[in-house]
């Protein structure tokens, strides 16, 4: 036999295992009954399940009630890690003391660049200013057998969309818009480092079985509507916290009018509505792309699986599955939306925008309008996006607006450039960025001379738009809509404009109107493979191999482990502060400039909490101690911690929406937080807390939020029992006012702790469990 090729070996890696998930598969019916009807999402998880028996028949009324109530432990297929979040997870990893990982994984390196200049001038600053972070994961992706991408190759849902997802693959990817993969038929969740540990050293990743929302798609898109206005409206319709708890899966007769990229950006901003992941079935546009990107095999492979009997159809939905709530949508009605400002569930039809904006006083003029990024850097995207830039120079018209472009993978900026698109775009003013996140992720420092705490408003085609994200100016207004109508808008710089009814005059005087795009869905004459330097390493372990971490580094620490939970209620908790409104994960451990200390705990600590709103005071980052002293909220948990005060922070609603972000339960628990007590969390986050050994706690009755002040003591009452139950009974806090007032009062609180979950408290983190588990 001849030896396989290289080419062989990486295929083999990236098929999904399609005869062993066909055979869970059939145990799943085998143990539900073979009657029972299932929705996509379900198959695809539950043939993932380590054990089906287990996980479907406990706690579910015999199967019956199987969302929303199962605990499912899965075997995911695979892992991709971007460059900040996988520091953490790969400081985790290495402390389980493996030689390799258990699945394979890939690391892109996109994060840490910043977008500013133009992509040769912020890569080649951007790899210097990085370099031992770079050095580190590129040495520890040798070591360890994982796909290193480059600074350069691209982000990392793009590159994943091009190389690792498939139909019916399950994925975790360590960033909250790892769901982009669904668009070709995988289900693909956005997790922590430390849940992505736990399938590198094959652990089953446990999930609370999702509920499933349906949405039927009618119809066909047209004229200036695109896939992007599909998830605007949804957001509209859903709200951030609308998808929470349920997996998105799309379903109807206008699937198969979608290209495979439109998809993907409508399962990326799931993530916007907080839904676990989002997907789409096999459809006919997934095997052009899948061969257009040299995966003929794996789209062969899943059109003979969607060709069997619908019993072992893996790739579709049973025909009378039940969804638990249903959204339809017809493309054929679907208008344009521009979403936001500050969030991204704030959704205006563009007929409405200009009254809107008048309305609410925003900002009448835009100074950037940005496209591309992982959510929209397609080819479709960019040719729809080329042909009004093409409209607009042959009327003499140059963009208003600030215009920059970010490919999403060195593959499509190639094929881009091959193609003449990008040179369309820089002839007519527009700056391309490097294949990376760069502005998406405050990596952007602006130069139009727009000041910090000036009001503005730019428009950006990217996913998200909490205050801060982009420049690092809580007073930026960033707008969410489609490349195409970002790129129109541009030529006239008013946010007012609307390029379906409106017009704009030329130099010599005329009115121009655009037309409406087209575009291609793919390059006719296939992808450009773009600079082969930045392919990835093979995904082969090599023991020899150092990994580079310096003793003295600001931007690495080795990781010790949390002190294990101390047997007893706990008697010495102080509330720290109490947190008003919004607290994303932003909010909790910033972005932008913190970013380069992703893999040094200690020093990104430093900005735990700073975007918090004080509830007393409506201060942002003043916490308040017992003499009244202020500081900032991290030197006073330093503080407190110092003193050997463990503490717990009050808050509202979906406390820790937004990213994956770990740090953000990594921080607190480092500097001596013990207790979350919120009105409500979001999934990921409330995970994260977990697994770091930090218990998300949230009020039986939400009004209990008025009976806490910063600095008051508090004690728990059932929570080491409920720990030493693995997860029964409930956790009471007994509230001691600091201020004198009230006196002492108990509160009722509820948790969601699984007996693993558990497990992990007390041993202080999931990841000090997998070690002793390791080493037993
Ligand atoms: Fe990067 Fe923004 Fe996407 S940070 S991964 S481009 S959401």
């Amino acid at each position: 036999h001849d030896a396989p090729s290289a080419r062989d070996i990486q295929l083999a890696s990236r098929t999904p295992p399609y005869q062993k998930l066909l055979s869970r598969l059939s145990e799943v019916r085998r143990v539900l009954g073979s009657s029972r009807q299932l929705t996509l999402a379900e198959k695809i998880l539950y043939a993932h399940l380590e054990n089906p028996e287990e996980s479907l028949l406990s706690n579910t009324n015999n199967g019956r009630e199987i969302r929303g109530r199962a605990n499912l432990k899965l075997k995911p297929d695979r892992v991709a890690m971007q460059d900040a979040s996988a520091q953490m997870a790969l400081l985790q990893f290495m402390s389980c003391g493996l030689g390799s990982t258990a699945v394979p994984a890939s690391i892109h390196c996109d994060h840490l660049i910043v977008g500013e200049k133009g992509a040769d001038t912020d890569l080649s600053q951007s790899i210097a200013g990085n370099k031992e972070v770079f050095d580190f994961l590129e040495s520890a992706a040798k070591k360890y057998g994982i796909e290193f991408w480059p600074p350069g190759a691209g982000i990392i849902h793009q590159t994943v969309l091009e190389n690792y997802s498939s139909p019916g693959l399950m994925m975790l990817g360590t960033d909250s818009h790892s769901p982009n993969a669904g668009g070709l038929g995988a289900i693909v969740i956005g997790v922590g480092g430390a849940d992505a540990v736990d399938a590198l050293v094959d652990a089953p990743w446990e999930l609370k079985a999702p509920k499933i929302l349906g949405v039927k798609l009618t119809g066909e898109l047209s004229g200036w509507a695109s896939p992007k206005d599909v998830i605007l409206k949804l957001a509209g319709q859903l709200t951030v916290r609308g998808g929470t708890g349920y997996i998105i899966e799309y379903f109807g007769p206008g699937v198969r009018t979608l290209s495979c990229t439109g998809m993907a950006t409508i399962c990326n901003m799931g993530a916007e509505v907080g839904a676990t992941t989002s997907l789409f079935p096999f459809s006919p546009a997934h095997v052009p792309y899948l061969k257009a990107t040299h995966r003929s095999e794996i789209a062969d492979a899943a059109s003979m699986i969607t060709m069997s009997p619908m019993q072992q159809n893996l790739l579709r939905p049973d025909p009378e599955a039940v969804y638990d709530k249903v959204i339809e949508i017809n493309l054929s009605e679907l208008e344009p939306h521009i979403n936001g400002p500050f969030t991204p569930d704030l959704s205006t039809p563009l007929s409405k925008f200009k009254s809107v904006v008048e309305e609410k006083g925003w900002p009448q003029t835009f100074g950037a309008g940005l496209i591309g990024s992982c959510t929209n850097s397609s080819y479709q995207d960019m040719t729809r996006s080329e042909e009004i830039v093409k409209q607009a120079s042959a009327a003499g018209l140059k963009p208003k607006a600030d215009f920059f472009i970010t490919p999403g993978s060195e593959q499509i900026r190639a094929t881009l450039e091959r193609d003449n698109t990008l040179q369309t775009f820089t002839s007519a003013g527009g700056t391309v960025l490097a294949n990376a996140c760069g502005p998406c992720i405050g990596q952007w420092t602006r130069t139009d001379g727009i000041k910090k705490g000036e009001t503005n408003a730019i428009l950006t085609s990217y996913n998200r738009n909490f205050p801060g994200r982009n420049d690092g100016n809580r007073a930026t207004m960033n707008f969410l809509a489609s490349p195409e109508l970002i790129t129109a808008m541009s030529y006239s710089g008013s946010t007012t404009f609307n390029p379906m009814t409106d017009s704009i005059p030329t130099p010599s005087g005329e009115a121009f109107k655009f037309a409406p795009p087209k575009g291609s869905n793919l390059p006719s004459t296939g992808f450009a493979a773009g600079n082969l330097n930045l392919m990835p390493t093979p995904g082969v372990p090599n023991p020899s191999v150092d990994v580079l971490v310096s003793p003295t580094s600001s931007r690495l620490a080795l990781l010790e482990p949390f002190p294990a939970f101390p047997s007893t209620e706990l008697t010495n908790l102080r509330v720290l502060y109490k947190v008003k409104g919004q607290c994303t994960t932003d909010t909790i451990s910033a972005a932008g400039p913190w970013l380069k200390y992703k893999g040094h705990l200690p020093n990104i600590s430093e900005n735990t909490l700073i975007g918090a709103v004080n509830a007393t005071t409506d201060e942002v980052n003043v916490a308040y101690d017992i003499d009244g002293k202020t500081s900032s909220i991290p030197a006073l948990a330093k503080r407190w911690r110092d003193q050997g005060i463990e503490w717990l922070v009050v808050a509202e609603h979906n406390y820790g929406e937004g990213s994956a972000r770990e740090h953000a339960a990594l921080q607190p628990r480092y500097l001596g937080g013990r207790i979350i007590l919120a009105k409500s969390f979001a999934r990921i986050h409330e995970t994260n807390l977990k697994k770091q050994g930090i218990v998300p706690l949230t009020f039986a009755n939400e009004a209990d939020y008025d009976a806490f002040d910063a600095c008051d003591d508090v004690e728990t009452r059932g929570l080491w029992d409920v720990l030493k139950r693995g997860g029964q009974g409930e956790v009471e806090l007994v509230v001691r006012k600091r201020n004198g007032g009230g006196g002492e009062r108990v509160v009722k609180t509820r948790h969601t702790l699984s007996s693993d979950q558990c497990g992990f408290v007390i041993a202080g983190s999931a990841l000090n469990l997998l070690a002793r588990r390791g080493r037993e």
